[in-house]
C-alpha cells in the first residue's frame, strides 16, 4: 500500500520534472512565456524610427499583401504618363454593377447620384461648379466627358485639387468606378 502510494509519487515527480524542463526553454530573461510579447509586432511606445512623421514600416521580406497585385504607383508617375493609362477593365455588365456601387458608396456623398455634383456635402454653403466645392462628373454639366480614363483613375488613386484621395478602393476596382462615370456620362465602354 505505502510503497504504491510511494510509487505513485515518484511517478507524478518524475512527470512534474519532465513538465518543467519542456517549459525550460520558455523561461527566458526571467520572463515566462516570452514569445507572444517578442514577436515582430510593434510594441506600445516603441521607436519605429518617424520619417517625416510618418512610421518607416517595411513588410518583410517575401511578404505578399493577400487580396492586392502590385499595381504601379500612379503618383510616381509623370502627368502625361497618368493621363495615357489605359482601362484595362472591360466595362462589362458586372463591372459596371460593382463600379455603381463602389461610386455610391464612396462618391456620392459629394458627386451626387447621377454625378449632377450635388451630393448632401455638396449644398450650401459650398455648392457646385467651378467655384463649388464638387464638380459635376456626369449629366448636362460634366467635367468628366473630356477626361481620359487614366485622369479619373488617378483622380481616385491620389486626388486632384480639393478631392482628396479614395486609395482604399482597390485598384483594380477603381476601373469599374471609372467604366461607371463613363456610363454616368452616356460614354460607355472604355475610351
Ligand atoms: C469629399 C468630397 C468628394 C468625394 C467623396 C469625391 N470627390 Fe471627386 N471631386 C471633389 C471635388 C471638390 C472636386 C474638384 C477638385 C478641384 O478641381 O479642386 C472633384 C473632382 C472630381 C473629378 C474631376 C477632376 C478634374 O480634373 O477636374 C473627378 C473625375 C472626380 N472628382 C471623381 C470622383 C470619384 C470617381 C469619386 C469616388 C471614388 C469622387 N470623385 C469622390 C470632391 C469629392
Amino acid at each position: 500500500m505505502f510503497s504504491s502510494k510511494r510509487s505513485l509519487l515518484r511517478g507524478l515527480g518524475a512527470l512534474s520534472l519532465v513538465a518543467s524542463l519542456g517549459c525550460w526553454e520558455q523561461i527566458d530573461d526571467g520572463q515566462w512565456f516570452p514569445q507572444m510579447k517578442r514577436q515582430p509586432a510593434v510594441q506600445a511606445f516603441e521607436d519605429v524610427g518617424l520619417e517625416d512623421g510618418v512610421a518607416a514600416f517595411t513588410t518583410p521580406e517575401g511578404a505578399v499583401p493577400v487580396g492586392w497585385n502590385a499595381y504601379p504607383d500612379v503618383a510616381n508617375l509623370p502627368f502625361a504618363e497618368q493621363e495615357a493609362l489605359q482601362n484595362p477593365v472591360p466595362a462589362t455588365l458586372a463591372s459596371l454593377k460593382r463600379g455603381e456601387e463602389l461610386y455610391q458608396r464612396t462618391c456620392a456623398t459629394c458627386h451626387g447620384p447621377t454625378g449632377a455634383g450635388d451630393g448632401p456635402v455638396a449644398g450650401p454653403p459650398f455648392g457646385t461648379g467651378p467655384f463649388g466645392l464638387v464638380l459635376p462628373i456626369g449629366g448636362p454639366t460634366s467635367v468628366a466627358r473630356n477626361l481620359t480614363d487614366g485622369h479619373i483613375y488617378t483622380t481616385i488613386s491620389i486626388g486632384r485639387g480639393r478631392m482628396p484621395q479614395y486609395g482604399r478602393i482597390a485598384p483594380e476596382e477603381r476601373w469599374h468606378v471609372v467604366n461607371y462615370v463613363r456610363e454616368l456620362n452616356g460614354q460607355g465602354g472604355n475610351q
